[in-house]
């Protein structure tokens, strides 16, 4: 039910990406290092898991639960010759719900001997893993998946070939699956995404010391790559951030500030999209420390949101945001459209279907394209409806969390309920409790 103001200032769970790969790059360095995050969610606690059961991963303290920041001791694997994950005994790791995981240990995993078998869950086990499997067999690698799904398996530890890959998607969980594989081939890699992907891998193999240069589209990495592990203070993660942000864009009296989110360009584009749709956000840079920019961002209540159209060009950064900001074009002015997005399908559910179907269920204008959705916005309710809609999550922490904000801001004819809020856990644990600080 819509809430009487949204006023408060919040420390974000730690970026999902950035942490994933903070503590894999370090599990495949020389030495050792501290690697630090406030409140990772579900999806980070299955790489810390799959680093200690590798024996990478000594020591963690601070508690995910109460808010300290939690550090990880992460010791590498490298050889004397280039970077690797640790350990020549058979392995079986669990990647939870988390396709990034998934991916990028698979490429990974070929740098280390003995044979990993990658497992996820039901959610993970129905996503597509021969994006990876195939342009890693073209480097040399043994990797089998089954029937295109998990488990995959890769037995690790061959010499690979440095390849010339052309991608048919812009995927920056292939891509940083390939240039972790390409630590290990003696010679140049390239791989080139048809589009534009997140650049973490990029700034954080620099960072650690690797010769790894992005250009346009193109990812060049010079192995054999070697790198020294580095600590890292992972900030917070902008796409939790554009809940917050669509909430205050949309509530007529909100003031919300967020502190130390990740600001880089590459996935802020929900700022960008917000802004175009009239949104009063403010951003303030921190003094840059570390691979990554970081700052403060403020939203207000301004005036009412216009619709908007997201092209193809626009999609890659905002493809994790687009849910929340479904909600935002429920509430602003005129009819909003997304093209170009049919990657959506293939996320931690069909998320093009769910969204559509909700935004349904809440009594909002929405329809279903092939590749994203045509929406017809109204204005947001101030009162309760009376009666309460169910919303389907298929178990998605992004449609969870997109329609617990559609609820709080009064989106649609009807309040709603989530059927699996639990559910935000896997990237936002803490969500409705930091929902309960802005009330
Ligand atoms: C991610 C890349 C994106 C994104 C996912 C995280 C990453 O997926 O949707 O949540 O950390 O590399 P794709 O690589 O499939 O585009």
């Amino acid at each position: 039910m819509p809430a009487p103001q949204l006023r408060g200032t919040l420390r974000l769970p730690a970026d999902k990406s950035i942490a994933h790969r903070a503590l894999l790059f370090n599990a495949m360095g020389r030495g050792s290092a501290e690697v630090s995050m406030h409140r990772p969610g579900a999806d980070v606690r299955s790489t810390a898991a799959a680093l200690a059961d590798l024996g990478a991963l000594a020591t963690v303290d601070g508690d995910p639960d109460d808010g300290t920041p939690v550090r990880h001791r992460v010791t590498g694997g490298a050889t004397a010759h280039h970077a690797a994950l640790p350990g020549t005994a058979d392995v079986a790791l669990d990647c939870g719900n988390s396709g990034t995981l998934m991916r990028l240990l698979a490429g990974a995993a070929t740098t280390r001997a003995g044979r990993t078998v990658l497992v996820g869950d039901d959610s993970l086990s129905s996503r597509p893993m021969e994006r990876i499997a195939e342009p890693l067999r073209a480097m040399g690698a043994s990797i089998t998946t089954a029937n295109g799904h998990a488990p995959v398996t890769v037995a690790g530890g061959a010499p690979l070939t440095p390849t010339t890959h052309l991608l048919r998607v812009a995927s920056a969980q292939v891509l940083g699956a390939l240039t972790l594989a390409a630590a290990a081939a003696d010679g140049v890699t390239e791989v080139t995404t048809p589009g534009p992907t997140r650049d973490h891998t990029e700034r954080l193999l620099a960072f650690l010391g690797a010769r790894v240069e992005r250009a346009g589209h193109t990812t060049t990495i010079h192995g054999p790559a070697i790198w020294d592990c580095r600590d890292i203070d992972v900030p917070a993660d902008p796409s939790a951030a554009a809940f917050w942000l669509v909430a205050g864009a949309l509530h007529p009296d909100a003031d919300i500030t967020l502190d130390h989110v990740g600001l880089n360009p590459t996935r802020i584009g929900v700022i960008r999209v917000l802004e175009r749709m009239g949104a009063r956000i403010e951003v303030t840079p921190a003094d840059a420390a570390g691979p990554e920019p970081a700052g403060t961002i403020r939203v207000r209540s301004g005036e009412r949101l216009h619709a908007v159209d997201l092209g193809p060009d626009d999609v890659a950064d905002v493809i994790d945001e687009l849910p929340v900001l479904a909600v935002a074009m429920a509430g602003a002015a005129g009819t909003s459209t997304v093209t170009g997005a049919s990657e959506l399908r293939v996320k931690e559910s069909d998320r093009i279907a769910l969204t559509v179907a909700g935004l349904q269920a809440i009594g909002v204008a929405a329809e279903e394209l092939p590749d994203g959705w045509r929406i017809t916005g109204a204005p947001v309710r101030t009162t309760a409806s009376g009666g309460s809609a169910l919303v389907i999550t298929g178990a998605d922490h992004r449609i969870a969390m997109a329609f617990a904000i559609a609820d709080l801001v009064g989106v649609g004819t009807t309040d709603c309920d989530v059927d699996d809020p639990a559910c935000a856990d896997v990237s936002y644990p803490g969500f409705f409790d930091d929902m309960g600080r802005l009330l």
